[in-house]
């Protein structure tokens, strides 16, 4: 299904930690799921040490799976932190009103209003279909989404699998994007969003120069498993460079139409205290949508990834 997992793979930050005995942990294809896109976490308490072992099997199901959903995770903001840093350093989002208090790290991401009307938290996260932070230069590598409160009806998330998406391309668009790299900015939906949603603050100049565009191939090779993937997103991606812009923006929404195939896609119901862990590398994402009237909060954090090559 993948490439073998070298040692030189698992991240130092996960082999410098204490061991502890094994959990006994069980992980499962999603059920029903296309492909080997999602599997499941049973029987870990991410409360508790994660020894080297398990956190070897957790790491490889993640490089084949994609999207890990752990189940009924009772942890605390810090339990979640310390895990998602066994991945790598953990990214700081931009909208900084935002972040749980205590921890930066944390992005709410919440429809909840507080007392005095304000939200709690990033309403329309993943209203386009993207991957996360993919405006940096360093992209996220994962972002683990821990559920706290969930509505009674929605709230779904959709994930796609970008590798399947990519081999199933025609050969002649492949060599067509293989040399083509595109610009990816946060910039490129932000207005928009804000009509849409007016409690989204009005950047300042230096939340605009922290997020300034990035140039990333528009198929990027996975850096642990060697695979090829789609990267582009009809949320971030603005243009491809070097190409006429009716050209660009052409190519553009035929990738991005190729990119969400039904058959390549994932729909995660959340569960009480699930935890979804997944790659950006393979996968983008989308928020499916929440009634008005339902409440919804979840908390999540990104780790840095590498330069897309
Ligand atoms: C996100 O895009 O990170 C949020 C996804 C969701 O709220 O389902």
């Amino acid at each position: 299904m993948s490439a073998v997992l070298s040692p030189a793979s698992i991240p130092p930050s996960a082999l410098a930690s204490g061991d502890a005995p094994p959990q006994g942990l069980v992980i499962r294809p999603v059920a029903g799921a296309a492909g080997p896109l999602g599997a499941e976490v049973l029987g870990l308490d991410l409360s508790r040490p994660l020894g080297h072992e398990d956190f070897a099997r957790i790491h490889r199901a993640h490089l084949d799976h994609h999207v890990l959903v752990f189940r009924d995770q009772r942890i605390t903001p810090q339990q979640h932190v310390e895990f998602s840093r066994r991945f790598g350093p953990l990214q700081i989002h931009v909208l900084k009103n935002f972040q749980l208090v205590g921890h930066p790290e944390i992005l709410i991401v919440s429809n909840i209003k507080d007392a005095a009307g304000q939200p709690i938290g990033l309403g329309d996260a993943g209203h386009y279909w993207h991957s996360d932070l993919s405006y940096k230069d360093k992209p996220s590598l994962g972002s683990l989404l821990h559920a706290q409160e969930l509505p009674g009806e929605g709230g779904d998330t959709l994930f796609a699998d970008q590798h399947a998406a990519y081999d199933a391309l025609p050969e002649t668009l492949k060599a067509r994007i293989a040399p083509l790299k595109a610009e990816h900015s946060y910039l490129a939906k932000y207005e928009e969003l804000r009509a849409r949603s007016p409690w989204r603050p009005q950047l300042t100049q230096a939340q605009i120069d922290e997020v300034a565009p990035s140039i990333h191939p528009v198929v990027r090779t996975h850096p642990e498993t060697g695979r090829k993937a789609l990267f582009v997103s009809e949320h971030f991606t603005t243009r491809i460079v070097g190409l006429p812009e009716d050209e660009g923006q052409a190519l553009l929404a035929e990738l991005f139409a190729a990119s969400v195939r039904p058959e390549f896609t994932l729909r995660h119901q959340w569960q009480p205290h699930d935890m979804v862990f997944w790659d950006n590398r393979s996968v983008t994402h989308l928020a499916a949508g929440t009634p008005d009237t339902e409440r919804r909060k979840l908390y999540r954090t990104t780790i840095e990834g590498d330069l897309p090559f």
